[in-house]
C-alpha cells in the first residue's frame, strides 16, 4: 500500500531511546499484520481496577494499532477481538464485550472514511447480539467502496470451527456434484476461510507475553513469523508496533527452503 511519508514522519517524531523509523525499511513492510490482543484484564488488575476497564482502555490502542498500520503502508491489518471460547467468561464481561464492539465500531467509522479503510470480519456473527450484528453490517455497507487497507475483526472467531465450516462446506458442494473430492486442493479449502482472498499473515504479534495461538488462523499461520512482547494490549503503542516490525525484518524466513543469504 502507498506511504505518505510526510504524514508518516510525523506520527512517528519524537522517538524514544531504542526505536525510530529509521531502523525499519519501509519497502519491506509485512503485507499483512495480525495481532492476538491480549492483557486487557491484567493491565487493569495491575492497577485495582476493573476487567472492562482494561477492555475499555484497549479500543484506545486498537484506534492507535489501526493508525498505525495505515501509516506503514500495511495492506491487511486483522485482530483478534473475541474467541469461540470467550463465551465461558462471566456473562456482564461478554455483554460489555459486545456492546463495545458495537459502540467502537460506530464511533470509528469517520476513521475508516476518513482513512480509506475497508472493514472485514473473520467469525460467525449470527450469534452475535442483534444490536453487534446490526452495527457490523452498517460498517461493512459504509466501507464496501474503500480501496486502502483491509481491517479485519475477528469476533466470535475459532479457527477450528472455521476449519470445519469449510470441510462442510465443500463436502455439500461435492454431493450436488459440483466438485469432485479429488478436486480439493488447498487452495480451494483456503477459498472457504473467513480470510478468502487475503494473503496469509507475515506478522503475527501476541502482547502479554502468552505464547500460544489460543485457536486463531491456525491454517493461516504456517509459515508466519511470531513476535510476542509482554507489554499488556491496553499500553501497546506505535513503537511497540515499529519494534515488532524491525524484529520482524531481521528474521530469515525459508519456508521450508534453504537460507537465501
Ligand atoms: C484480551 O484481554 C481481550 C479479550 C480476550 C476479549 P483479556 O481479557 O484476555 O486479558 P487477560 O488475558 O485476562 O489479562
Ligand atoms: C485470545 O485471548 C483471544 C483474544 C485475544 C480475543 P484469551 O485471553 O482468550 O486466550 P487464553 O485463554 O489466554 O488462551
Ligand atoms: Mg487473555
Amino acid at each position: 500500500m502507498q506511504i505518505d511519508e510526510d504524514k508518516l514522519r510525523s506520527y512517528y517524531a519524537e522517538a524514544p531511546e531504542d526505536i525510530s523509523l529509521a531502523d525499519v525499511d519501509l519497502a519491506r513492510i509485512p503485507h499483512h499484520v495480525s495481532i492476538i490482543m491480549d492483557g486487557n484484564g491484567r493491565w487493569a488488575q495491575a492497577r485495582g481496577l476493573d476487567r472492562s476497564e482494561g477492555h475499555v482502555a484497549g479500543v484506545d490502542s486498537l484506534r492507535e494499532a489501526v493508525t498505525t498500520s495505515v501509516r506503514l503502508g500495511v495492506d491487511v491489518f486483522s485482530v483478534y477481538a473475541f474467541s469461540t471460547e470467550n463465551w465461558r467468561r462471566p456473562q456482564h464481561e461478554v455483554d460489555l464485550l459486545m456492546h463495545l464492539f458495537a459502540t467502537t465500531l460506530v464511533a470509528e467509522l469517520p476513521l475508516f472514511h476518513q482513512e480509506n479503510v475497508k472493514l472485514r470480519f473473520f467469525g460467525d456473527l449470527d450469534a452475535l447480539p442483534q444490536e453487534t450484528r446490526d452495527v457490523f453490517q452498517q460498517g461493512l455497507d459504509e466501507t464496501a467502496d474503500h480501496t486502502g487497507m483491509t481491517f479485519a475483526l475477528a469476533v466470535n472467531y475459532g479457527s477450528r470451527a472455521e476449519i470445519v465450516k469449510a470441510a462442510r462446506e465443500l463436502a455439500a458442494e461435492a454431493v450436488r456434484g459440483d466438485i469432485q473430492p479429488q478436486d480439493i486442493d488447498a487452495d480451494m479449502l483456503a477459498g472457504h476461510l473467513y480470510t478468502a482472498g487475503l494473503p496469509d499473515p507475515e506478522l503475527l504479534i501476541r502482547t502479554s507475553g502468552e505464547q500460544r495461538l489460543s485457536n486463531y488462523l491456525l491454517w493461516q499461520l504456517a509459515y508466519t513469523e511470531f513476535y510476542v512482547t509482554d507489554t499488556y494490549w491496553p499500553d501497546f503503542s506505535r513503537w511497540d508496533y515499529l519494534r515488532a516490525i524491525r524484529d520482524f525484518q531481521g528474521r530469515h524466513r525459508r519456508f521450508g527452503g534453504v537460507v537465501n543469504k
